[in-house]
């Protein structure tokens, strides 16, 4: 079959070619890939084995069931989640990561799921109840912060959202269900119930001196690359500030995403959820695309047009 192989003296440190096709295990579904998003996981490429193949999200159709009866049937639109072999035309995955998209569901907008939509919504579950509670999500124009902020608001949270450019991103933000567009944290005027944080850095230090009482904040990314440095006393709980946590978060770490999967790739298809697609490539291109997300040139989610629908 053909894949995108890892190859570091090319553009992106992709180039298509011709590898065996995948022998599943037993508890494994092969997939037809029709498409795949880009995540930024998925660029991080220093040491990765040459010749391997990348690639966490794929949207496809399943050729061949798994072994052991677990999972869809032949022929059922699925969408996907590894930590690699989503940008082949095959894909062995096993049953548990797998979600059925429905009948006619456009495959490229499901393939944002994987890892951005389940991150997004297996963190606002860790933040406990959020109905009528206050939710902030950083980094809000990112593909974890906007299905945060969609999610949130979907959750009856009144959803406040942290973007580094609030003047551009503000009206497309509150189109998504934000209430309030910040640039910082620190711009909060009330405290909140739980943070979605994709940022890190001084914005995390800002985000937890906003948490209320019993408040959580999930730290799921750290784009900015910077470290936290918590003021003295930060941590010492007082009367309405006690009990505020900060927890690691870790997509991999979970089994039994397919319910998730398959609930968020309804959302997605029936328009209830948007998946913010900025740029489609055919997957011949994929070198080029990728090399301008890792220099800055080009931001936003890539999808690759990976096969075509039978
Ligand atoms: N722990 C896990 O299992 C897990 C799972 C999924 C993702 N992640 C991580 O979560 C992070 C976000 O993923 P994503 O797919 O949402 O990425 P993305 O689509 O590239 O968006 C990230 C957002 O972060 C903000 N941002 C970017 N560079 C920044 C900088 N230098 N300083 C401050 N803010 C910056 C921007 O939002 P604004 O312009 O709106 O501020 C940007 O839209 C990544 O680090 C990813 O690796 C972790």
């Amino acid at each position: 079959m053909q894949a995108l192989l890892f190859d570091h003296s090319a553009p992106g440190n992709l180039r298509l070619g011709s590898v065996s096709d995948p022998e599943p295990a037993a508890d494994e579904a092969v997939v037809r890939v029709i498409a795949s998003s880009v995540n930024p996981g998925d660029l991080y490429l220093d040491a990765t084995p040459e010749g391997s193949v990348p690639g966490y999200d794929a949207a496809g159709v399943v050729v061949r069931a798994a072994a052991d009866g677990s999972g869809p049937a032949v022929g059922t639109p699925v969408v996907t989640l590894g930590f690699a072999g989503g940008w082949a035309e095959l894909r062995a995955v096993r049953t548990g990561w797998i979600g059925v998209a429905p009948a006619g569901a456009d495959l490229a907008a499901v393939s944002t799921v994987p890892v951005a939509g389940t991150s997004a919504l297996r963190a606002l579950h860790r933040l406990g109840p959020i109905l009528g509670r206050r939710v902030l999500v950083t980094g809000a124009t990112g593909a974890v912060g906007r299905y945060a902020v969609q999610l949130s608001r979907l959750g009856g949270a009144y959803v406040v959202a942290s973007t580094g450019d609030p003047d551009a991103n503000g009206d497309q933000l509150r189109a998504l269900g934000a209430d309030e567009v910040v640039r910082e944290p620190g711009d909060l005027d009330e405290p909140v119930a739980g943070v979605i944080d994709v940022v890190g850095g001084e914005r995390m230090v800002q985000a937890y001196e906003k948490l209320a009482g019993d408040g959580v904040l999930v730290s799921v990314g750290h784009m900015s690359g910077g470290g936290e440095h918590f003021p003295a006393l930060a941590f010492s709980g007082h009367d309405g500030r006690n009990n505020r946590s900060i927890t690691s978060f870790f997509l991999g770490a979970y089994a039994g995403l397919s319910t998730d999967l398959s609930w968020l790739a309804a959302r997605v298809a029936d328009g209830t959820l948007s998946p913010g697609i900025s740029r489609r490539e055919d997957w011949k291109n994929a070198g080029t695309a990728v090399q301008a997300l890792v220099e800055g040139r080009d931001r936003g989610k890539l999808i690759l047009d990976i096969g075509q629908h039978a």
